[in-house]
């Protein structure tokens, strides 16, 4: 598959430091943020410079990198001991997406198993960075590949609803949710995208738009509270949405919205589809119940810009993230193949395309 042009990479790797597309900026500013230190890289993730599960999977690896190219010791032992500390520290950020959990977890595995002296660890620890960011980027590719394929036939040009963003933001470019929406507009088949806005932190409204503008890819915004208007007027032909972490059932959670949203796909005869890496998928977990969501500050729901919404003496809850149980989802789009929610224990061998 041909990556298009004008591709963003949300995460990019310099000589010595992290360079972040700052994503609390979009669409008003276009810029970077230099991170040099995994204490930064830290701070990134949870202030949601950058975000989406793939492409914090992919920051974690490299703050990993980071804090290792910190610790000033040649001894083995107390490298790896420091290490830990590390890990902890990114762990903290978020809890909903795996990935963050995956990318530090093989990046400690490569650690413990790396023989040899503490700077060749470091550069292991290193490559292995690089390894994640590039190896997401071309498991997005399979993944607009496999999606575009598993696409309703009829009618030929379709309208796709997405919820929050999934695209190359999210991911270490390309995107999953938003990848299979760039492979059908490649292909002639997206007639258009229709962006929910994603209350409260608008994710649908700032990034998946600009990414669409960015490649002339037709995308109207509708708030969360029009999709089942939209889907009765027949606007809607198909749903694909990213994924935070998938059970080894096929629930699965993602931004908090998703789960209405594929209510009201079932209710209208719309196919519901999850697109995500194997990286999303947590097998330790039988079903979403243990899944957590994270919570996240009230002031993003009190307030819209600076002016406060509420009167006193209201409380707030503001999860970030829902879970969509399995039997809503038509199927799961990975980059082995796509999965019926059941079947995704077969997902660890690649399908014949
Ligand atoms: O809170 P965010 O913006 O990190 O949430 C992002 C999402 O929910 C995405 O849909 C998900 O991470 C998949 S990104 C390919």
């Amino acid at each position: 598959m041909n990556s298009p042009t004008n591709q963003v990479y949300p995460v990019i790797w310099h000589n010595e430091s992290v360079s972040l597309i700052d994503q609390t900026r979009l669409p008003r500013e276009y810029g970077f943020v230099e991170i040099h230190r995994c204490e930064d890289m830290a701070r990134a993730i949870k202030t949601m410079i950058v975000r989406g599960a793939p492409a914090i999977g992919v920051a974690a690896a490299y703050g990993m990198y980071l804090g290792a190219r910190e610790i000033e010791t040649n001894n083995r032992d107390e490298f790896l001991n420091h290490l830990e500390k590390v890990a902890q520290l990114l762990r903290s950020t978020r809890p909903t997406a795996v990935n963050l959990f995956w990318a530090i977890s093989r990046m400690l595995k490569i650690a413990y198993e790396s023989l040899g002296t503490v700077e060749e660890i470091k550069q292991n620890l290193l490559n292995t960075a690089q390894t994640i960011n590039a190896e997401d980027l071309q498991t997005c590719y399979a993944i607009g590949d496999y999606g575009l394929a598993a696409l309703p036939k009829t009618p030929e040009k379709l309208t796709i609803l997405t919820h929050c963003n999934a695209g190359a933001l999210a991911t270490a470019g390309y995107g999953t949710a938003l990848g299979v929406v760039r492979s059908a507009f490649r292909e002639g088949r997206l007639e258009r995208v229709f962006a929910d806005e994603t209350r409260p932190r608008l994710q649908g409204a700032k990034l998946t738009t600009w990414e669409c503008v960015q490649e002339g890819i037709p995308v109207t915004l509708i708030t969360d509270s029009m999709a089942a208007h939209c889907m009765k007027q027949g606007l809607i032909d198909v749903v694909v949405v990213g994924a935070d972490r998938i059970a080894a059932n096929g629930d699965t959670a993602n931004k908090i919205g998703t789960y209405s949203l594929a209510i009201i796909a079932k209710a209208h005869n719309i196919p519901f589809y999850v697109a995500a890496p194997l990286s999303t998928v947590d097998f330790s977990l039988h079903d979403g119940r243990k899944i957590p969501i994270e919570e996240r500050t009230p002031e993003e729901i009190y307030k819209v810009g600076s002016t406060i919404l509420t009167p006193n003496g209201v409380e707030f809850y503001n999860p970030a993230f829902d879970v969509t149980p399995a039997e809503l989802i038509a199927a799961i789009i990975t980059e082995n193949g796509v999965f019926a929610p059941g079947e995704l224990a077969n997902s660890q061998v690649k399908q014949v395309a």
